[in-house]
């Protein structure tokens, strides 16, 4: 690859990732709150888990596992990769990916509740980071937001 061809790889890579909204933890924190989740030990759970998902960006997406979005949201059971929404959440995966999180929260608590096979409340084990990074108190992460 020439160098100038290279640059502009970096360029538009770099757009790429300006373009991409990135909350910050209370921002993200302010989200959920506003969406019903009001337990202060439960939104600083929330913010930990985005935070190892997404690092807060609303445009990322794993192509190998298929996660979109703030939350990492799975297309095999929640959202529809095609233009029609469905699965789920009855959403396309696209709209995982907005600045806007209202979809991605809404779906979130969804997972959250539902209720898998053997009648127990997924919970946060839905999100493979919760057991990795995020269980008990992680307060930290939403300390000195206004909440
Ligand atoms: C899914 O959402 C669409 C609107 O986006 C709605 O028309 C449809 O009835 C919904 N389907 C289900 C199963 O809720």
């Amino acid at each position: 690859m020439s160098l100038s061809k290279s640059i502009l790889l970096v360029v538009l890579v770099v757009a790429s990732v300006v373009n991409a909204k990135v909350y910050t933890k209370c921002e993200f924190a302010q989200e959920m709150k506003k969406h019903g989740v009001t337990s202060h030990a439960d939104l600083g759970t929330w913010t930990c888990i985005a935070s190892h998902e997404s690092a807060f960006n609303t445009k990322a997406v794993n192509s190998v596992s298929g996660d979109y979005g703030i939350l990492q949201i799975n297309h095999y059971y929640w959202c529809s990769t095609t233009s029609t929404p469905g699965k789920g959440c009855n959403i396309t995966c696209a709209s995982l990916l907005t600045d806007d999180i209202t979809v991605d929260i809404k779906c979130a608590l969804h997972i959250f509740s539902e209720t898998a096979k053997g009648s127990t409340k997924n919970g946060f084990t839905a999100w493979v980071t919760y057991k990795k990074y995020c269980t008990g108190d992680q307060s930290s992460w939403i300390s000195g937001c206004s909440l």
